[in-house]
């Protein structure tokens, strides 16, 4: 009970907090206390900060490194016992007792695992995304955890690259608002807080872009994509005050971002003002050499510190050849100094040098039920309706037997999702737990799951899950991805649903019983031909820790879907890159113009129209950003611009009326899109600029107002300026990114 006390009072307090949030500045004690611990450094204490080691577990010979001044940071030690011991060799023998930065991924959770960040994203809730957040940096902290490499913000359009689970999908601005929303969690309202831990932007940048969605590839983004698209999500980390940033693997048109001046240092610093620290990505210093960017590992790190990577993790290149290289003049000692004082700098400001220790006692704030009641609230508004034939959901009290079927319904390792190191499957809720419990005994449950494991092919099985499903009223089919498909290194070039799920959807279809497919997955999936198969969809990406009794809640209509895709769902993998703020072509095709099966024999080379299409898959998506259903239907009327001529520094009004023209109460996620209409380069067709979340009863109706300042339709220009060209727009107050009605303004000068 105390615990939820102080929890809800903890979750208004982060409110006010979030409100009251400001960026880290440069404090002038903070800036004193580094100068004179660096005036006492010798060269190797101060290369010694600049290296992060990943813990190999003898504790022996890491406390003789640290003891000797080598490390700076270590990752991957999660014992507080341990961590105290290590941070005390550190800050007691250590010649300058200098603590160690304790770093870890904790991406979407620590113990208690909320959805992947790409379901965060389709809540578009950024007060989720925050608490979610600041309830991983408790738990983690409690472990003496006080980095995380996390949010990871890279906008990615390829749902081949596994990565994309991690990120917030494929919009600038989604991205940009729920990055900061973790910066702001995870960083709490001072950084310096026992249970604030430092977060850290990644990966920068433009490594969603890679070619072929195959990860670490190459990147080709030219700098005004690179500024209008990738960097934006970074600049608004950075000014919600994150501490530290992380390189990315990719080169891109050529230069690895280890090595890349110009991002790191004049964007990063110079533009953005910066200041805390840049941490390489995992040996991604080293891995210059393999890139052919650097002949050795001594011109790997030559090129990594020059160009502004104050830490290097893993790879060893800096304490091994920055010696070398500063007495050949190569590097220069004051770029070291710099580097020792963006580490410095972000040490005292998490507090470390006046409480380095961890509580060894907070561990009862793992799983927390207010944290538990937070991740299911999170899996709740992650879940996205994609489809829903003669209302079958939410599954009425008519419903008296279920066939719980599919190898995601009690897969607890699965239904985690990527990058759970400390998330236990011992602690996670399925579905089928969930539903038994939800229906105690007014419903009978059938399970069979047919599939063991979402690769299974294992004919069998599904032919004895569809003939146990057909005694049930309802199908309730769970298929998607086991966590190992999506994540680093996991990518895919084929996204239908692996093994037999399409064979076993078929079957269940044809007992004629309503499906109700639910997907766990880390992407979008092509799964056309199952959606057709099924009365209902709901979308859950990996749900964690809690995605069972958010999922039956959803289903028995506890809960009311309201998630919205935040990346657009392909036809056929054929199609990707698809991305609806993707600029128009000369011919831009507006139906879909006659596709393959229609083309009469010898047709003549101009009769299929002349316009940007695919003859197999047409131009557009299965399901398109920002789209997704409820139980409920919504209206939009009368959308009225305050003043349809606005200038520069304006601040465009929207005004609209929101209706509940169906049963349920639910909550609408409506948006705002702009289109520039001519540019002095060519611009998408559509940019979300705004999104709202507005809660209604049945038959309730609300007038709503959007408010956009003008000086936000900015975009870097043919001369690379950013800057508002006067001219005509469009902008749209809609359900998705298709849909809403074009209403017309002007900027002038
Ligand atoms: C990943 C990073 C991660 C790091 C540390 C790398 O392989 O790209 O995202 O933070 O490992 O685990």
């Amino acid at each position: 009970m105390r615990r939820w006390v102080y929890y809800s009072m903890g979750l208004s307090l982060l409110f006010f907090a979030s409100c009251m949030h400001k960026t880290e500045t440069k404090d002038d004690d903070v800036e004193r206390k580094v100068e004179n611990l660096l005036s006492r450094m010798t060269l190797e204490e101060k290369l010694g900060q600049m290296n992060q080691i990943s813990s190999y577990g003898n504790m022996e010979d890491m406390s003789g490194l640290i003891k000797k001044g080598e490390v700076g940071s270590i990752l991957n030690e999660i014992d507080p016992v341990r961590v105290n011991a290590l941070q005390r060799v550190a800050v007691e023998e250590s010649r300058l007792g200098i603590p160690l930065l304790v770093a870890r991924d904790v991406i979407h959770g620590f113990k208690t695992i909320f959805p992947i960040p790409l379901g965060q994203a389709a809540s578009f809730n950024p007060q989720l995304a925050e608490d979610g957040a600041r309830i991983a940096a408790i738990e983690a902290s409690a472990a003496g955890i006080r980095w995380t490499f996390a949010p990871m913000i890279d906008v990615a359009r390829d749902p081949r690259w596994g990565r994309m689970a991690e990120g917030c999908g494929e919009d600038t601005y989604l991205t940009a608002v729920m990055g900061a929303a973790m910066v702001r969690g995870f960083q709490g309202d001072s950084l310096n807080k026992s249970t604030s831990i430092a977060a850290c932007p990644k990966h920068f940048v433009g490594y969603g872009a890679a070619e072929g969605g195959r990860d670490y590839n190459s990147t080709f983004i030219p700098e005004r994509r690179l500024r209008n698209v990738y960097l934006p999500p970074f600049e608004a980390a950075a000014k919600a005050g994150a501490a530290t940033f992380m390189t990315s693997f990719n080169d891109n048109d050529g230069v690895p971002s280890t090595g890349n001046t110009f991002i790191l240092k004049d964007v990063l610093r110079d533009e953005w003002g910066f200041d805390g620290l840049v941490i390489s990505d995992w040996a991604s210093a080293a891995e210059m050499v393999a890139h052919g960017f650097a002949a050795d590992s001594k011109e790997a790190a030559m090129k990594a510190v020059n160009a502004g990577v104050d830490m290097e993790m893993v790879s060893y290149t800096f304490v091994k050849e920055l010696p070398g290289l500063i007495k050949e003049g190569k590097v220069k000692e004051a770029v070291v100094d710099e580097a020792v004082r963006n580490i410095l700098r972000v040490k005292y400001r998490l507090g470390l040098f006046d409480n380095p220790y961890v509580d060894e006692k907070r561990q009862e704030v793992m799983y927390a039920p207010a944290h538990l009641e937070a991740a299911k609230q999170a899996a709740v508004e992650s879940a996205i309706l994609l489809k829903n034939d003669r209302e079958v959901l939410p599954l009425q009290a008519s419903v008296k037997t279920v066939a719980v079927v599919g190898p995601m319904a009690n897969a607890p390792y699965e239904q985690l999702g990527t990058w759970v190191f400390d998330g236990e499957k011992t602690r996670t809720v399925t579905p089928l737990t969930a539903i038994k419990e939800l229906v105690g005994d007014k419903v009978q449950v059938i399970y069979e799951p047919g599939l063991a494991y979402s690769r299974d092919k294992n004919m069998d099985g599904v032919a004895k899950a569809a003939a146990s499903a057909a005694r049930a009223d309802v199908i309730l089919a769970f298929v998607g991805e086991e966590s190992i498909l999506s994540g680093e290194a996991h990518c895919l070039a084929d996204l239908n649903l692996q093994g037999a799920q399409n064979e076993l959807i078929a079957a269940l279809a044809k007992t004629g019983k309503p499906v109700v497919m639910v997907v766990m997955a880390g992407r979008p999936l092509t799964i056309g031909k199952e959606v057709e198969a099924s009365s209902a969809v709901l979308y859950s990406f990996h749900p964690g820790t809690m995605g069972g009794p958010a999922l039956a809640d959803l289903l028995w209509g506890k809960a009311v879907p309201c998630g919205k895709t935040p990346v657009t769902f392909p036809k056929m993998v054929g199609q990707i890159p698809l991305y609806y703020a993707h600029n128009n072509t000369g011919r831009p095709a507006t139906r879909n113009e006659v596709l393959l099966n229609d083309i009469p024999l010898e047709a003549g080379q101009t009769s299929l129209g002349c316009t940007s299409f695919y003859m197999d898959a047409g131009f557009d998506a299965l399901y398109p950003f920002g789209y997704g259903l409820s139980y409920t239907t919504f209206k939009y009327e009368n959308v009225k611009l305050a003043s349809a001529n606005l200038k520069k520094d304006d601040v465009l009004k929207v005004t609209f009326d929101l209706e509940n023209t169906g049963k349920y109460e639910g909550t609408e996620i409506v948006q705002l899109y702009v289109q520039d209409k001519v540019g002095s380069v060519t611009r998408p067709v559509k940019e979300l600029k705004r999104f709202m979340r507005v809660n209604l009863k049945p038959g309730e109706r609300k007038t709503l107002t959007l408010e956009l300042p003008i000086s936000e339709l900015a975009f870097w220009n043919i001369d690379m300026v950013k800057t508002v060209e006067p001219g005509d727009f469009a902008l749209w107050v809609a359900p998705d990114s298709r849909r809403g009605e074009e209403v017309a303004f002007k900027v002038v000068d």
